[in-house]
């Protein structure tokens, strides 16, 4: 019988895990949500012994609390760390995790690690004995680069865990704004009878980072912004604001819904990209933070075509989307970070304000920076001589609305639930392998095409020909 439970973090001193995974277990702790008896265990490469490894934690989790940071959590936290440094591609860390672990029960293995490595770090999990019936396995985005190797790597991690052990992870969903996503279409019923071709003209999402590549530049140059983004944050958001109610909030049916829409985008081939996609990649410039190095001058860089922009428009062909444009844009380096959604309502069918202008009603779903939910009204003017309108923005802003005193990392949702393995928050195999084959028929497209990357300054939207992309329907980018 097991005294106690150990998670253990593969790659547990790179960026994602320092940066979000270990501080968002501190918060857990913080707020009691990890159980008395879990033990934390992390495994990299670098050698350490458990107080190197710990002080490096609490640096980060130090600089991530700021006034949050309390010594007495610290020290329960600190309490529950340890170390074991080794390659994952050999034997030697899994023996010493055997033995170390023996009297521990494994409920969950993070792997925040290369996905070259999540095939062998199953197999090596289930020879050397380390994981039993409920073990569950997390591993992060991107899996695989497009379909055949993500297929190829859902099959290695098959022969070790069964498919609903897998915890397939996409930080957007655990982001408390996503997923009110949910709420907000399933829990009103303001919304649903318009969310349909009838009512809404166009969507918009974007998500707009201003940091650039900098020192990921080697991992991101393989990828580029329609496989790091795109693939799954992006779809993930489309799916959550175009798919049909699920029967209930269970994990299989809200999928179901996610890889219907994903299964009903219009596919863009060799012969769409050109009118249908924009490719760019920043060249120096300047942003809030001063002059910044153009893509291929950032540390690491060299030549390259990789794209750190894309824009898109997108067709759900189904019933309720027939002809509404989708148009998708994500980039780095470009003038403010937002991601953001917005549902352009149709004009009115007849205007009976002759003399003014009546600008169409619009849902702005603000996820970042701030959190916000806007709808945007005609109201009319107070003037006395005639009826004149404005549009007014009806403000539902989240973070006032609950007085929430601190914004979770969207890893402390991920982790709790999979420490109680709830798959809700996690995408399923057939959603990452349809948003793949739509991703890779774009891919290949801008192959064919020789579509190469067109340059933008750092600090502005992207190259020109996006916003001819909206304009061409007479609509613009909502900044
Ligand atoms: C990651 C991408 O998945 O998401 C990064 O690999 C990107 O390139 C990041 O910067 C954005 O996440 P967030 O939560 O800051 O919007």
């Amino acid at each position: 019988m097991a005294d106690k439970q150990a998670l253990v973090i593969f790659g547990a001193t790179g960026d994602l895990a320092l940066k979000m995974i270990t501080p968002s277990l501190y918060f857990l702790d913080m707020e009691h949500h990890l159980p008395d008896d879990l033990i934390i265990v992390g495994v990299a490469r670098s050698v350490m012994d458990d107080a190197a490894f710990a002080a490096k934690v609490r640096d980060s989790v130090a600089r991530h609390a700021g006034a949050d940071f309390n010594e007495e959590v610290w020290s329960r936290f600190a309490g529950r760390l340890s170390y074991c440094a080794g390659d994952v591609t050999d034997d030697a860390p899994y023996r010493k995790l055997a033995e170390r672990l023996k009297d521990c029960a494994i409920p969950l293995c993070y792997l925040s690690t290369s996905p070259d490595f999540f095939g062998p770090i199953a197999r090596h999990l289930k020879t050397s004995g380390l994981v039993h019936a409920e073990t569950r396995i997390a591993v992060e985005k991107p899996i695989g680069h497009d379909l055949q190797s993500s297929r190829d790597i859902e099959a290695a991690l098959e022969e070790s865990f069964p498919t609903d052990r897998i915890l397939r992870v996409d930080h957007y969903l655990g982001k408390d704004t996503v997923q009110n996503l949910i709420a907000l279409r399933f829990a009103n019923t303001l919304f649903e009878p318009l969310w349909n071709k009838d009512s809404i003209e166009h969507v918009q999402i974007s998500v707009a980072e201003t940091v650039g590549v900098e020192r990921r530049w080697s991992y991101y140059d393989s990828y580029g912004a329609l496989r790091d983004i795109v693939q799954n944050h992006m779809l993930q958001l489309l799916c959550l604001i175009a798919m049909e109610p699920p029967p209930d909030l269970e994990a299989e049916s809200v999928h179901a819904e996610k890889v219907k829409v994903l299964r009903s985008l219009r596919p863009i081939g060799a012969a769409e990209v050109e009118r249908e996609t924009v490719r760019g990649q920043y060249r120096k410039g300047y942003t809030e933070s001063g002059a910044v190095p153009g893509y291929t001058e950032e540390t690491g860089g060299g030549v390259s075509d990789t794209e750190t922009f894309v824009a898109l428009r997108a067709h759900i062909d189904n019933w309720r989307w027939a002809g509404v444009p989708f148009f998708l844009r994500t980039g780095k380096r470009l003038p403010q970070r937002a991601t953001q959604i917005v549902v352009q309502f149709k004009p009115v069918p007849h205007s009976i304000f002759h003399r003014t202008m009546n600008v169409p009603n619009r849902l702005l779903i603000r996820l970042q920076p701030q959190e916000e939910i806007a709808l945007q009204i005609m109201n009319k003017t107070p003037e006395l001589e005639a009826v004149r309108l404005a549009p007014v923005t009806l403000d539902l802003n989240l973070i006032d609305a609950f007085r929430t005193t601190r914004r979770r990392i969207a890893y402390e949702r991920l982790i709790f639930d999979a420490l109680k393995g709830s798959a809700f928050l996690f995408v399923r195999r057939d959603e990452v392998e349809t948003a793949w084959s739509w991703i890779d028929r774009i891919a290949a497209g801008w192959k064919e095409r020789d579509m190469r990357p067109l340059p933008y300054t750092a600090g502005t939207w992207g190259p020109s020909s996006s916003f001819a992309l909206t304009e061409r329907q007479g609509y613009s980018w909502v900044e």
